[in-house]
């Protein structure tokens, strides 16, 4: 394995954390176990020919390939299942099933597809129970193209299909066999995977009730980590709720327009509640910063 210079680790994990935020600070061994393979495919002798590669293909092909490479896409069907939870229980009562609108949820950071896939089913599961009554719409997106790729097949493993609820594999997957199984068109129809940097602003600009953001946070440092929320914020309606994991901490991202709900949910301030908490108790706080209410409320750092 060709082993990276101090210099040349420096410039690849620096571009890799401007542009995309993921801190490979302490990840020398990851980059020279993912990219080693990627010398040899494009000829390079050494990383400092790769990355001039890299940077000279205005195609952007090897950019995204070393992306691909360097992304963790780890995730399962009903990963952190007490958010699923709490959606049906705590916030699909509360919606205005009656105004004739929808519900929008983005799923930033969806890698493979099988948090949106997990969202889908429990959703079309209320609906068939009456407990939603209005339509729903689910916007996956991740960096990383190769994931996505895989998020739109929605086919999965042995590992998978274990995790499944037991009514969903027939209701909303197709049998298993050859050592894989597929999600049916009816679930996919309620799901649009697009290509997408949390870094920037989402370009179809469309507001959400409910976005989860989870297990990308740890990969970022304090000041991308900032960056993300704002933008994320952006997105999300007042009074709507953003999920994160619960082994994530919003440490760092003082003024967001959002209040710790329990661990690992916010609540967007601004909202139709908010006003009324406002004409009761005019000391009402409406920007709380949720570092400090954060970690008074679960210890985490
Ligand atoms: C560990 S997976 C999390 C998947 C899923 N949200 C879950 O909780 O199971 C992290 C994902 O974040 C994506 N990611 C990392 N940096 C990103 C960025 N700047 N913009 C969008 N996605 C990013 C990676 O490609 C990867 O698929």
């Amino acid at each position: 394995m060709v082993k990276l210079t101090e210099n040349e680790f420096q410039t690849i994990s620096g571009y890799v954390r401007m542009h995309y935020g993921i801190n490979l600070e302490k990840k020398q061994f990851l980059i020279e176990s993912k990219l080693w393979i990627e010398l040899a495919r494009c000829k390079a002798d050494n990383y400092t020919d790769y990355w001039q590669k890299v940077r000279m293909d205005h195609t952007g092909e090897m950019e995204q390939r070393m992306i691909d490479l360097l992304t963790t896409n780890y995730t399962y069907f009903c990963r952190e299942e007490a958010h699923f939870s709490f959606l049906m229980n705590q916030i699909l009562p509360k919606l205005d099933q009656n105004s004739g609108g929808m519900l929008n949820i983005w799923c930033a950071a969806c890698a493979t597809g099988q948090e949106c896939y997990t969202l889908a089913m429990y959703l079309l599961d209320c609906q068939n129970m009456g407990k939603l009554t209005m339509p729903f719409r689910i916007l996956g997106s991740d960096i990383s193209e190769k994931a996505l790729k895989a998020a739109e097949k929605g086919r999965y493993g042995s590992g998978d299909y274990a995790r499944l609820l037991p009514h969903w594999k027939g209701n909303y997957c197709g049998a298993f066999a050859g050592g894989e199984f597929e999600i049916k068109q009816k679930v996919k129809d309620q799901i649009r995977f697009q290509k997408h940097n949390l870094l920037t602003p989402l370009p179809s600009g469309g507001m959400f009730q409910v976005i989860f953001c989870r297990n990308v946070l740890i990969y970022f440092r304090e000041q991308e980590r900032s960056q993300l929320v704002k933008l994320i914020c952006q997105s999300l309606k007042p009074g709507g709720y953003l999920f994160t994991s619960f082994s994530e901490t919003l440490q760092g991202c003082s003024n967001m327009p959002l209040e710790y709900i329990q661990p690992a949910v916010y609540r967007r301030t601004g909202g139709q509640a908010d006003e009324k908490k406002k004409d009761k108790n005019p000391d009402y706080r409406r920007f709380q910063t949720v570092s400090g209410v954060h970690d008074q409320n679960t210890g985490l750092r």
